[in-house]
């Protein structure tokens, strides 16, 4: 049986790709085919590279639609069904997301980890700006992708209190477990066909 191949996309340190990346060689019928950044030097460049995944740098550049359209070109020539957005600094063109459904029957197999109880917070500084404005709880949203800002459907949320006399320090260290319990989980469902996949078709 053929895995089901996966890209994970992202900027920075990489502590759910590097999750992702494990529970992946754990799981029989899925595996990350490659990491991709946008930034060289990356951290999460690093954890590919000990986990003897295939990383690519696709460096930013001006040109936005000439940016994707290479990144596009990488997901057709390795055949890829999901793509795991982990701190990808990006937000992705309508254009872009409509070329990859398309190869997959038109299906959105694009997906992204949020540090917030989505709507709430979206975009960066998620965690301090929730923690700034003293609410009692916060949590993760994994969902699909659109061209907005951290705004596509809901696919699993788990919340996460935040405890009497918890600095944002630790609060953080809690909220980035979750993301990758959370993030390996769905891994683990679409392993498992729970979530179903459309595969690469290219028409
Ligand atoms: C995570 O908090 C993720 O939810 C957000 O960016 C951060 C990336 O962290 N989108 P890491 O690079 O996975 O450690």
């Amino acid at each position: 049986m053929n895995k089901i191949r996966i890209a994970i996309l992202a900027s920075g340190t990489g502590s759910n790709a590097e999750a992702l990346m494990k529970k992946a060689q754990s799981l029989n019928s899925v595996e990350v085919t490659f990491v991709l950044s946008d930034k060289v030097g990356a951290g999460v460049l690093e954890k590919a590279q000990n986990l003897s995944v295939r990383h690519f740098v696709v460096a930013k550049q001006s040109d936005r639609r000439e940016h994707e359209q290479r990144v596009l070109n990488l997901l057709r020539e390795y055949r890829i069904d999901w793509v795991f957005l982990a701190g990808y600094m990006r937000l992705l063109s309508l254009e872009f997301l409509q070329t990859f459904n398309g190869w997959h029957g038109g299906n959105s197999q694009v997906v992204n980890i949020h540090p917030s109880l989505l709507p709430a917070y979206p975009g960066v500084d998620s965690i301090r700006r929730a923690f700034e404005d003293g609410v009692e709880e916060s949590g993760v949203t994994l969902h699909l992708v659109d061209e907005g800002m951290d705004t596509g459907p809901q696919l699993m949320q788990s919340r996460l209190p935040l405890e009497a006399g918890e600095s944002l320090a630790a609060w953080s260290v809690r909220f980035h477990k979750l993301e990758h319990q959370t993030y390996t989980q769905f891994l683990e469902l679409v392993a498992l066909g729970q979530i179903p996949t459309s595969p690469f078709e290219e028409t």
